[in-house]
């Protein structure tokens, strides 16, 4: 990965770590063993690539930071549940992330789903606290988080997901649901971040987005290739999982090669798209690159 992209995302995720430990900190005493898998979900581990994208976005237009925190957080919160709920024996019945055992083994499974439950709505009380924003930007955050994360995208990629595992998708089928499962709520922290730091040209908002959908899709496509290529220790999850489970993958479908060359295609579709904004974009471009040749 290149110097400048790894110095950035250290000192982000290390800003992102406080400001989520000060959040969850705040909450008070009502279940400390729910605030401790709720903590543990959030915060042991993980890249941060959507608090990340946040401040990358908000680095273009030189928004304030402190702007970004909670929608960075936000966003966060939402990823932690997603992968809690995914990991549930009901769902991709995983038993090691982020290097660490799954919430609800380190924990047990009424608390992993009521930890996932806490840090969903937890998303929800940061974004509609945060100070400083006008009325309207903030109430269009919150329902595109919503929608991100719901019945219209994540929620429903997994169903899909769910639905479909043991059976054989059309890549049609395929590229949708990784679009809603994953690629919403990367979109979403772009959106966000744009929206947070004032970003509102409608031309600049559409490159944005094109950026966003390309680099969102590459995300699910390199962690489908990830589950073949990489190995436990590097991934800190169980490599091999989708093909035990029989889950719907590019390469399960087209090959490890064409997989490869879709991460290849996307990252170029990204690049095109930053092409379009006025604004210094090298940054969220060497975060495309590092998004189709992470090794974890
Ligand atoms: C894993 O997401 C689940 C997917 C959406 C593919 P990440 O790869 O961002 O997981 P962490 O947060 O870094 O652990
Ligand atoms: C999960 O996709 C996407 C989510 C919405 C959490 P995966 O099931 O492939 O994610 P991993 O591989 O378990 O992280
Ligand atoms: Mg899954
Ligand atoms: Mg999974
Ligand atoms: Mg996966």
């Amino acid at each position: 990965m290149s110097t400048c992209l790894q110095i950035s995302m250290d000192s982000y995720r290390s800003h992102i770590d406080c400001y989520l430990l000060a959040q969850l900190e705040e909450l008070g005493e009502q279940s400390p063993r729910l605030r401790d898998a709720m903590r543990y979900s959030l915060l042991l581990g993980g890249k941060r690539i959507r608090p990340l994208l946040v401040y990358l976005v908000g680095e273009l237009v030189e928004a304030p930071m402190a702007r970004l925190d909670p929608v960075a957080a936000s966003i966060e919160a939402i990823h932690a549940y997603s992968l809690v709920h995914d990991d549930l024996p009901a769902m991709d019945n995983d038993s090691l992330r982020r290097g660490q055992a799954t919430c609800h083994i380190a924990f047990d499974e009424a608390t992993a789903i009521l930890a996932g439950d806490a840090l969903q709505t937890l998303a929800f009380t940061l974004l509609s606290s945060a100070s400083g924003f006008n009325p309207k930007a903030q109430l269009s955050m919150l329902k595109e988080l919503s929608i991100a994360a719901g019945y219209q995208g994540m929620c429903a990629g997994q169903a899909i997901d769910i639905d479909a595992t043991g059976q054989t998708q059309t890549l049609a089928e395929l590229e949708a649901m990784h679009r809603l499962k994953t690629g919403a709520l990367i979109q979403a922290a772009v959106k966000l971040g744009a929206i947070a730091s004032g970003i509102d040209h409608p031309d600049e908002q559409n490159a944005l987005a094109r950026y966003a959908q390309a680099i969102g899709l590459a995300f699910q496509v390199r962690d489908d290739v990830l589950d073949i290529i990489a190995d436990t220790q590097t991934l800190g999850k169980p490599q091999g999982s989708d093909v035990q489970h029989r889950k719907n993958t590019y390469p399960s479908l087209l090959g490890l090669e064409q997989a490869q060359h879709k991460c290849h295609t996307l990252r170029l579709e990204a690049l095109h798209a930053l092409d379009a904004l006025p604004y210094n974009t090298d940054k969220l471009a060497l975060l495309a690159d590092y998004i189709v040749k992470r090794d974890k």
